[in-house]
């Protein structure tokens, strides 16, 4: 069985065992994922943080991107996925952690993200847990950082603008479904 029918599999796996959690029932497309960091400096960061990294589809494109002295830390709360990902990648600038996203201040200490990769279901999260997440990811970036964030409704737009001085948006039409992808930033774009 090929890479890509395995992924789609497990991960319907997991979307059958838990919607809500999983919040899709196939993984993000290659297109997508590229749309989605071409709107950050994956290149230039020294430390990238993703959250909901479910089988990959962001984390080897992310590897793939990222500088040779750079890290990448992947929350995953599924067990399953998580270790999928510790099985697949095979890079030692990877961290894969088992671990709600709600608990990322523990897990970055006094590290701040220069690019953060978000695919978390935000809309078909517990609204309490979706609150202190959301609430969580102005802090976790340096100054300079840039939280990309995809979702499949603009929802959760009007609350990133709340949190961060810039929001960008862009449509990623060929993904099934179409994304919606957000680039938010601490300081304004100053134009
Ligand atoms: C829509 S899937 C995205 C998976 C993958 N990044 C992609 O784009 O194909 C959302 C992922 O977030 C994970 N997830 C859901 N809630 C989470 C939480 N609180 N902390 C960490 N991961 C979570 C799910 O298990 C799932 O793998």
């Amino acid at each position: 069985m090929n890479q890509q029918l395995a992924d789609r599999l497990r991960f319907l796996r997991a979307f059958a065992a838990n919607p809500r959690q999983v919040g899709a029932i196939l993984p993000t497309s290659r297109l997508a994922v590229r749309d989605m960091l071409d709107m950050g400096d994956v290149p230039g960061a020294k430390l990238v943080v993703e959250l909901g990294a479910g089988t990959g589809s962001q984390t080897g494109e992310i590897l793939a991107r990222m500088s040779p002295d750079a890290r990448l830390v992947a929350l995953e709360i599924d067990p399953r996925l998580a270790e999928v990902l510790r099985k697949r990648f095979a890079d030692p600038r990877l961290e894969v952690v088992c671990d709600s996203a709600e608990h990322l201040p523990d897990h970055l200490g006094e590290e701040r993200a220069d690019v953060l990769v978000c695919a978390l279901p935000f809309t078909s999260l517990e609204p309490g847990l979706r609150r202190r997440i959301l609430e969580s990811l102005p802090g976790a970036l340096g100054p300079d950082g840039v939280a990309l964030v995809i979702q499949y409704s603009p929802l959760i737009q009007s609350e990133l603008r709340r949190l961060f001085a810039s929001v960008r948006r862009r449509i990623s039409p060929l993904n099934v479904p179409p994304a919606f992808l957000f680039a938010c930033r601490l300081r304004p774009d100053g134009d």
